[in-house]
Order: C-alpha cells, then structure tokens, then sequence
C-alpha cells in the first residue's frame, strides 16, 4: 500500500480536506486498495478534534465525504508514508527539519497543480468563505496531479 499524509498548519482546514478529496478520487478511480492518505498538523493545536465547520460545509457542498480527528506530524511518519505533501514553504520547512527529503518523499501540494506550480495553498483560517472555496479549487487539480504522479510512478496504470 501507498500511503500518503496531507500535512497543514492546524490539521482542520487544508489537510483534512485534501485527505477527504483524494480518498475520494482513490475510490472514484478504483485505486483505494493500493493508495491510501491521512493527514496531520505540525501544530498540536487541534489534536483530537473534528475539521473546521466551514472545511466541513466545503466538503459537503461538493459531495466529499469527510471524517477526520486532528493528529500533529511526528518525525515517526516518514516511516509510515511514501509521501508527505505540505501545503506551504512553512510546513515545508517544519517539515523538512524532522527529516525527509524535498522532491523524494516530501512535496509542496501544488508542485502538482497544472495551472500554476510554484504556489502554495493559501492558509483559509483568518477569511472568509471565499477562501475555501479558492483552497477546495486549488487542492482537487492538484490530488489529480498527485495520483497522475504516483500512477506514473509506481506503474499503476497497469492494474
Ligand atoms: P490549517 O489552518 O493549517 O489549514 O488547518 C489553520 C488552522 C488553525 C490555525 C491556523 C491555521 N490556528 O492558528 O489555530
């Protein structure tokens, strides 16, 4: 098994809904035997708690199923995952300092956005609505650039 950790700030608003769109495309291209994710903060702010309300409403108004407690990054992971992709060059450099390897095991999420590769998923905390909106856009082009990353990679296409 594949398995994937979505890493953000807080771990109730980007990752968690990263997690609940690419569990959702990992079932819809019937590759949820071989691929799996999680997520994680490298904060321990919101250990134990459900996604923010509005990360939640995101969800449902697009037909995401989504169910996730907070947990916090522990260096302990990237024994568990193949991958650890961070949101912004803040969680990169958290990140980064526990371990792992940029471009090997560790990736900012939209290195795999096609429209534009060299942003970061904006931190939708402090906005308004809006702003999830914008981070539920930007997070669905790039989990299908991320699987389209790891079908190539790990060949499977063929299955
Ligand atoms: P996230 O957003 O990193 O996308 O989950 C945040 C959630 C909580 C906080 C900051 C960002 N906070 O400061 O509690």
């Amino acid at each position: 098994m594949i398995q994937v950790l979505f890493v953000c700030l807080g771990n109730i608003c980007r990752s968690p809904l990263a997690e609940a769109i690419f569990s959702d495309l990992l079932r819809e291209k019937g590759l949820n035997k071989l691929v799996s994710c999680n997520s994680a903060g490298t904060a321990g702010y919101h250990i134990g708690e459900n996604p923010n309300p509005r990360t939640i409403d995101t969800a449902r108004k697009n037909s995401i199923p989504i169910n996730h407690k907070g947990r916090q990054f522990a260096s302990g992971d990237f024994n568990n995952f193949h991958y650890v992709i961070v949101m912004d060059s803040s969680n990169l450099r958290d990140v980064l300092y526990k371990g792992g390897e940029r471009g090997k095991n560790v990736f900012l999420m939209r290195y795999f956005d096609p429209s534009d590769r060299n942003s970061e998923v904006p931190d939708p905390y402090y906005g308004g609505q809006s702003g999830f909106d914008n981070v539920f856009d930007i997070l669905s082009r790039s989990c299908e650039g991320l699987l389209k990353y790891i079908e190539t990679h790990h060949n499977l296409n063929e299955h």
